[in-house]
């Protein structure tokens, strides 16, 4: 068993949400959704400098999952499923959050958080504690319904998915048929989901449309023990060494049977240190052949399906012929479960630093892994007023970003040493400077973000050598 040596609600990073939620506003990296009619709760938006750190995320994740593995395909299901998916995943039936109302101040509240709430008249207060009474609780399914087609009747409507992983589980067959794999192996995929969270908050952590990073990895049941403990491993080794998040910042937990999800058999989730506290940003769950088995079950008691689905042909069981028993099985699933919103807001949390320096100024800096930087190089000229300054810097800039390996910036709207510290406050692990040295000799000074050394690199060689520095 994995220790849990997770400590409840201790605080710790070296800075508070609010420092977080205030940077990725002012310099384009998340913004409050529909800001302009005031927001919608629990959904953001990704500005200029968010969208290119996500997608950095996210492709870390392809290529050590996807790219640099011989067991594994790529899937993009879409978001709306036919709605007899999520009866048969049970997530019709049990992913629910029991929730209780207030008599007095009209709020809603999940009967099993009435400790973490507050009241909505007195927010010191937990809900109850006003003299409201409270209703006994009642079960809230988290899915979203949206109406599929221009009939509004009873029949005809989808859910918006909640977990990415059913698209991969009903593909199952398509995916095996087309490709001739053999078990072990997996499936991976990176989209949104969506949950109607009664209490969305901590700005991008609990949100009500996210995206998952997910991996359904088929095998046979006596495997399944042993690949589950090396996911774990696999997984935290992701984040350590591939996204750079200090070790000390992570931890396993596992789960306990009462909090487990219906379908798991074993959870064990890497907790992040966020500064709101410990706090879970992926899981590996065993999921036996509980999703498989169930959309096989269901479709032995055709019926019912045939009916729904009216097409017989397509309800082919998501078994897999074992050709050294000779047997069909239903494969059991590791399940190995990432947030990208939630990767989004660790490296962020875990890359912020503030230093003091000589001169007394204070620097913020974003010491994340260049490969995760929104901005690669950014190229800034000395005198904005120098004609052929600026056009060799614009020249190195185009030079750069040509072939797009890397995202270059050129910016001459403040003096040199304001350029630099409002790229360091965005993690652009380089800036190119160039000065009237650099029209006699071309060459140009590249100074570094985490140390501030600089240096004098060849135009000619530069390319080269930024590409190496940045791991590209
Ligand atoms: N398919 C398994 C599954 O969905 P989960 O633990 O419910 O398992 C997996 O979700 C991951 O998705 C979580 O570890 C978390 O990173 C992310 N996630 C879940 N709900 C979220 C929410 N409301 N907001 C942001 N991320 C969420």
């Amino acid at each position: 068993m994995i220790s849990s040596d997770f400590q409840g609600d201790s605080f710790g990073n070296v800075t508070d949400m609010d420092t977080i939620v205030s940077l990725c506003k002012r310099r384009g990296f998340i913004f409050q959704s529909s800001e302009i009619y005031g927001g919608i709760q629990g959904v953001f938006d990704y500005g200029p400098l968010g969208v290119e750190l996500k997608n950095n995320l996210k492709q870390l994740w392809w290529s050590r999952n996807v790219y640099r593995r011989d067991d594994m395909e790529g899937l993009d299901a879409a978001i709306l499923m036919n709605r007899w998916v999520w009866k048969y995943s049970g997530h019709e039936d049990t992913f629910v959050d029991p929730m209780v109302d207030c008599k007095k101040c009209k709020g809603r509240f999940r009967a099993d958080k009435l400790s973490e709430s507050q009241c909505l008249l007195n927010p010191k207060l937990h809900p109850g504690e006003c003299g409201g009474e409270l209703t006994e609780p009642r079960n809230f399914n988290m899915m979203f319904k949206t109406q599929v087609g221009p009939v509004a009747d009873e029949d005809s409507f989808a859910y918006l998915r909640p977990e990415t992983a059913q698209g991969i589980f009903v593909n199952f067959k398509n995916v095996l048929d087309s490709t001739n794999r053999k078990l072990p192996f997996g499936v991976a995929q990176i989209g949104k989901s969506f949950r109607n969270e009664i209490t969305p908050r901590n700005f991008i952590f609990r949100v009500r449309e996210f995206e998952q990073m997910e991996i359904e990895y088929f095998c046979r049941p006596e495997e399944a023990e042993a690949l589950f403990e090396s996911w774990v491993q696999e997984r935290l080794d992701f984040w350590v060494n591939e996204v750079g998040l200090k070790r000390e910042n992570l931890k396993l937990y596992e789960v306990p049977d009462n909090e487990r999800a219906h379908y798991s058999r074993r959870t064990v989730d890497i907790f992040y240190h966020y500064p709101i506290g410990w706090e879970e940003l992926e899981g590996i769950a065993n999921r036996t052949d509980f999703d498989l088995g169930s959309h096989s079950r269901q479709q032995d008691q055709l019926g019912l399906t045939a009916q729904v689905i009216k097409n017989e042909h397509s309800t082919e069981k998501l078994t897999y012929f074992d050709h050294t028993t000779n047997r069909h099985i239903v494969p059991w699933v590791i399940e190995p479960s990432a947030g990208v919103d939630r990767g989004v807001l660790a490296v962020l949390c875990d890359a912020y630093d503030e230093e003091e320096l000589e001169n007394g100024e204070k620097r913020v800096v974003l010491r994340m892994k260049p490969q995760l930087a929104p901005i690669k190089v950014a190229v800034l000229p000395l005198k904005k007023n120098a004609p052929e300054i600026v056009a060799m810097a614009k020249a190195i800039k185009d030079d750069l970003q040509r072939g797009g390996r890397m995202r270059a910036v050129y910016d001459d709207t403040a003096a040199i040493g304001k350029l630099y510290r409002r790229q360091d406050e965005v993690g652009t692990p380089f800036c190119v400077t160039v000065d009237f040295k650099s029209l006699e000799d071309r060459t140009v000074t590249v100074r570094d973000r985490d140390t501030m050394l600089q240096e004098r690199v060849a135009v000619d060689d530069l390319k080269a050598y930024l590409l190496e520095k940045l791991g590209l």
